[in-house]
């Protein structure tokens, strides 16, 4: 599915990802290389075990790869530290976790704000966006409700 705005968001460079369980080395992702654009809507598809996840966690910053390199908007975080990545994670990625992984006792407002009040910003700033973001997923009305009081979906 394809909806390109602008210029590219994500790269993906030669990736290659090895593990090693023991002494067995299992070779999960041999040299992907992607381009996804701005506002392009991309799907990884997949056997179960084929390197999804991984593929995922390394664009996403959450893991890194044995080689190759990762870009988002042109800037090549393969060498970010753990501070310069933890900012990254903050300020430029955002995960929708298939089990949530929402703060329970925070509530829906507060948990789309809260990489912004980690990154010490004041909620008041950002009010716009949090209207559009709650538009967009449909909570405009349960925007008080904490997570389970809302249903799975
Ligand atoms: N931390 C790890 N240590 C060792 N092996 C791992 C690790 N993470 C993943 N693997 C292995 O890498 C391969 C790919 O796993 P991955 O979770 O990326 O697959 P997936 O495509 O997301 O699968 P699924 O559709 O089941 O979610 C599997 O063989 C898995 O066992
Ligand atoms: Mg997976």
């Amino acid at each position: 599915m394809k909806r390109s705005t602008g210029g590219v968001a994500v790269e993906g460079r030669h990736i290659i990802k090895n593990f090693r369980i023991g002494n067995t080395p299992t070779k999960v992702l041999k040299d992907i290389s992607l381009q996804v654009m701005q506002g392009e809507f991309v799907s990884i598809m997949g056997p179960s075990g084929s390197g999804k996840s991984t593929l995922l966690y390394i664009l996403g910053g959450l893991d890194t790869p044995t080689s190759g390199h990762v870009l988002l908007n042109g800037t090549d975080i393969s060498g970010f530290g753990d501070e310069k990545m933890s900012r990254i994670r903050r300020q430029k990625i955002g995960f929708v976790f298939q089990f949530y992984n929402l703060i329970p006792n925070l509530n829906v407002e507060e948990n789309i704000m809260l990489p912004l009040l980690l990154d010490g910003k004041k909620m008041g700033g950002y009010q716009k966006q949090l209207e559009q973001i709650l538009e967009i997923v449909g909570l405009s009305d349960r925007r008080r409700h904490t997570p389970r009081e809302l249903s799975g979906g």
